[in-house]
């Protein structure tokens, strides 16, 4: 698994509800076959990301889509399984077994009647030389498991795992962590994310695109400063403008860098000339972008506008900085080197912005990649932390006196975040905390809906903290 998911994949909506086609041809019991495939390559650690982009293209949205579902309610599914068959079938028949419990267990939210999943499912077993053998035993399982429902369901609700769909560590760490709103971030964490955009300022504005949208006959709400979140997922190439700039893909809270490490920096410093600015931890570029929108010529950082640099270790990614900045008409000095290691790639003069947005577990983002869970081990947490660390102190000095460090992660884990910026503060006496919203909780629906004077609306989980350097 990539260490850090995107949280603004750029090519596709976050699969929602089947589409049509998962609906009508292959049949049903090829697209079983086809997630239960994905499940187990996801099961032997491969990310979610790249066992979906194995699937062929064709195929792809309707699998990627029941394949979603299947690893939200892995939980309960590994749960019915053990109480149908006391030994765990092979890798192969345990994912399609699996694949169908997901699917069928809840039958008011299952994507087809439960009768003709389990036929489906067992027509599967038979089609594949890997889950042939097992094709009575699957079907007993899910014959007995259609008259025992109820029961089942009630004996797995006892169970943690079953009932929150996460590894039990992850829920306790949770409910350690916010002893009033772990179940709430859980059930969030279940949810499906909206698709929220950031309109670009330096092209147009949010009435304007809102109107456009309605144009094109979709419908949108605005949500944190430029942003608009869409009612229903839609492929980005039939977004108004996309093309040509004038939206990106980008959840409300990860909206929030540009504004936290750009607003008042200026005036603070006192300077006329381009701020100079650096975003260490840079690709797919959503942020670079944001910030050159937010601070460019004329907008909020005032005359002189931005000159940005953006560090990406992984060279392939890196591509994605200039991919991203081409289609919004914006232009950033990227370089590729490894942000803990500035004589790579630094010219040595100071910085009046960092942006560190660090690798992390991406536990504020597991509505987009629901696999995140399954896949991480508790020691990861320790692990980034560690790294996370050692990018704050080899980028602190490359911050001028005056100047500000944005740092945030994608994670509600308190070692990622608040933990990380009291032991920072405590070895870094030029250091102060100049503004922390804290650890933002992934809100989801009716649930953000009810926040009141909630400006994000529905955004993933997300950590931010600006220090500002002591002046001479
Ligand atoms: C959370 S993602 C950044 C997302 C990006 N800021 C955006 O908004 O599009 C973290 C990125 O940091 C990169 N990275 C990890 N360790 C790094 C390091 N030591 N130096 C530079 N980049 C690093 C990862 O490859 C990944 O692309």
């Amino acid at each position: 698994m990539p260490a850090h998911p995107d949280s603004s994949p750029a090519g596709s909506p976050p699969p929602q509800s089947l589409p049509q086609s998962a609906l009508q041809s292959p049949p049903l019991w090829r697209q079983l076959q086809l997630t239960a495939q994905a499940l187990a390559a996801i099961r032997a650690g491969t990310s979610g990301t790249a066992a979906f982009e194995a699937v062929e293209p064709a195929l792809r949205p309707g699998v990627q889509a029941l394949g979603f579902h299947v690893i939200r309610w892995l939980g309960r599914a590994e749960a019915l399984r053990r109480h149908l068959a006391k030994r765990t079938p092979p890798p192969a028949a345990d994912a399609l077994l699996c694949t169908a419990l997901a699917l069928a267990w809840d039958a008011a939210a299952a994507p087809y009647e439960p009768f003709t999943l389990v036929d489906q499912a067992v027509e599967a077993a038979k089609r594949h030389s890997g889950t042939r053998a097992q094709a009575s035993f699957i079907n007993a399982c899910l014959r007995r498991f259609l008259r025992e429902r109820d029961e089942l369901v009630a004996i797995t609700d006892r169970e943690p795992v079953a009932q929150w769909n996460h590894p039990r560590w992850w829920i306790e760490r949770l409910r350690r962590a916010y002893p009033r709103d772990w179940q709430r971030v859980l059930a969030a964490n279940n949810s499906h994310a909206p698709m929220t955009l950031r309109v670009n300022r330096l092209k147009t504005d949010v009435p304007a695109y809102l109107e456009s949208l309605v144009l094109a006959g979709l419908e949108g709400v605005p949500v944190a400063d430029s942003g608009v979140q869409l009612r229903a997922p839609r492929p980005v190439h039939e977004l108004p403008g996309f093309g040509a700039g004038l939206a990106s893909v980008q959840d409300a809270a990860a909206q929030l860098a540009a504004p936290l490490l750009l607003g008042g920096l200026r005036e603070s410093l006192g300077s006329d000339s381009p701020l100079r600015i650096l975003d260490a931890c840079a690709a797919p570029g959503g942020k670079t972008a944001h910030l050159l929108e937010f601070g460019g010529q004329g907008g909020h950082a005032g005359r002189g506008g931005l000159e940005v640099t953006a560090v990406e270790v992984d060279q392939q990614r890196s591509r994605r900085i200039g991919e991203t900045l081409a289609r919004l008409g914006l232009e950033a000095d990227i370089r590729i080197g490894d942000a803990a290691r500035p004589s790579s790639w630094w010219d040595g003069r100071l910085f009046d912005g960092v942006l560190l947005d660090a690798p992390c577990t991406a536990s504020g983002i597991v509505r987009r990649h629901p696999d995140v869970r399954w896949l991480r081990r508790e020691s990861d947490i320790e692990q980034l932390a560690l790294q996370q660390a050692m990018l704050l102190a080899s980028l602190w000095p490359l911050v001028r006196p005056g100047g500000r460090l944005l740092y945030c992660t994608c994670s509600v884990f308190l070692e990622e975040g608040a933990h990380q910026i009291d032991a920072f503060l405590a070895h870094n006496t030029d250091a102060r905390l100049l503004r922390s919203p804290g650890h933002l909780l992934p809100q989801s629906g009716e649930i953000a809906r009810a926040v009141r004077d909630n400006p994000l609306g529905d955004h993933d989980g997300f950590f931010y903290a600006l220090l500002e350097k002591a002046p001479h």
